[in-house]
């Protein structure tokens, strides 16, 4: 699975993405070790707060059926990253994030998107 395969799958399951209110469809597709492809898309609610971003219902999904932190090589996201959804990434040691920004394709690590984060290591300190 080659990086531009990966953000087609992330561009192809944005159309089941559920964004009546922003009507801004995101995917996310994350490529794990063992080969298989998790997809994810954001999920809104009328309660606006309560909707979720594409990075997380598929994080959430792979964690469900059994991944862990550790077990992501690539995520490809069909937008930039949110500041609450790059905690994510780190949180599940993904080791490359590819998303479009504009017109562009941008690949960043986790450290990148998130310099001086916070992290388990802190909690007790
Ligand atoms: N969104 C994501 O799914 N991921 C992000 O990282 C950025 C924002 C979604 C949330 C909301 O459904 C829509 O994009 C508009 O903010």
């Amino acid at each position: 699975m080659t990086d531009a395969e990966l953000l087609a799958a992330a561009d192809a399951i944005a159309a089941r993405a559920y964004a009546p209110y922003s009507e801004f469809h995101v995917g996310c597709a994350v490529l794990c070790r063992d080969g298989r492809v998790v997809e994810g898309v954001n999920v809104e609610n009328a309660a606006y707060p309560l909707g979720v971003c594409a990075e997380r219902t598929t994080f959430s999904r792979a964690i469900t059926e059994g991944y862990r932190p550790g077990d992501f090589l690539v995520a490809a996201i069909t937008a930039s990253p949110c500041g609450g959804c790059r905690q994510w990434l780190v949180e599940m040691g993904v080791e490359r994030v590819l998303f479009r920004n504009g017109g562009r394709i941008v690949e960043m690590s986790p450290d990148e998107l998130l310099p001086e984060q916070f992290d388990a290591g802190q909690l007790g300190a």
